[in-house]
């Protein structure tokens, strides 16, 4: 977990392949969509290119088909869940299939930093809501409505703080430890 530009979906790809773990990331899926020109994808580019969140019943029915897809549940997400109604979906579908949660990575980075880096990534790939009004809305979205369940995973003991500035690889290696670690 982690605002946008945290370095999520660069970090995911690493612990994925290191640790064995198919990656799920709502974003790419939600792209995957757009891409391909779907009805969903559509309606789901009104939304992302706003910055707003796209409805807890589209990603919970899209997470769902992929998890039904896996045995054993072993999984990294990447940008879910993001609302508390995703994460309690979440709950009641892994336990379905007897699994849980394990831990949560909660990646810190300061508000400049992650416009530099999305603006830097929006001239280079043209991700269209990696623009200075998107990005600002997405980040007020993340703290009105993500961040408050990184509370929900302390309770439980889950969660991992880490520094995200450095280089991907310092950033990995923090992750790693981290993970070796005991919660705080
Ligand atoms: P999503 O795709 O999840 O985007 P995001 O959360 O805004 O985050 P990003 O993917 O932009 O950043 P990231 O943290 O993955 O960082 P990255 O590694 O790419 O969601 C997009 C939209 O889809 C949402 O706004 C919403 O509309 C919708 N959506 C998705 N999931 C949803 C859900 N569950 N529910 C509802 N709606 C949902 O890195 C960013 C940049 O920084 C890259 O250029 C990278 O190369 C660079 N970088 C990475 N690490 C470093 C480093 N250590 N130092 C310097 N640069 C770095
Ligand atoms: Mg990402």
């Amino acid at each position: 977990m982690g605002p946008p530009g945290a370095g999520k979906g660069t970090q995911a790809n690493l612990l994925a392949v290191s640790r064995h773990l198919v990656k799920l990331s709502t974003g790419d899926m939600l792209r995957t969509h757009v891409k391909a020109g779907t009805e969903l994808g559509a309606r789901a580019k009104l939304v992302m290119d706003e910055g707003g969140l796209v409805s807890d019943d589209i990603i919970i029915s899209m997470v769902k088909a992929e998890l039904d897809q896996l045995d054993p549940i072993r999984v990294l997400l990447d940008g879910f869940p993001r609302t508390t109604g995703q994460a309690e979906a979440l709950d009641e579908l892994l336990a379905s299939y007897g699994a849980g949660i394990d831990a949560a990575i909660e990646l810190r980075v300061d508000d400049a930093e992650l416009v530099r880096r999305l603006l830097g990534r929006g001239q280079q790939e043209g991700r269209s809501d990696d623009n200075e009004a998107t990005i600002r809305r997405r980040m007020a979205v993340y703290h009105e409505q993500t961040k408050p369940l990184l509370d929900y995973y302390r309770q439980q003991g889950k969660v991992r703080d880490v520094d995200g500035v450095g280089t991907t690889d310092d950033v990995f290696q923090r992750i790693d430890g981290a993970l070796e670690t005991e919660p705080v």
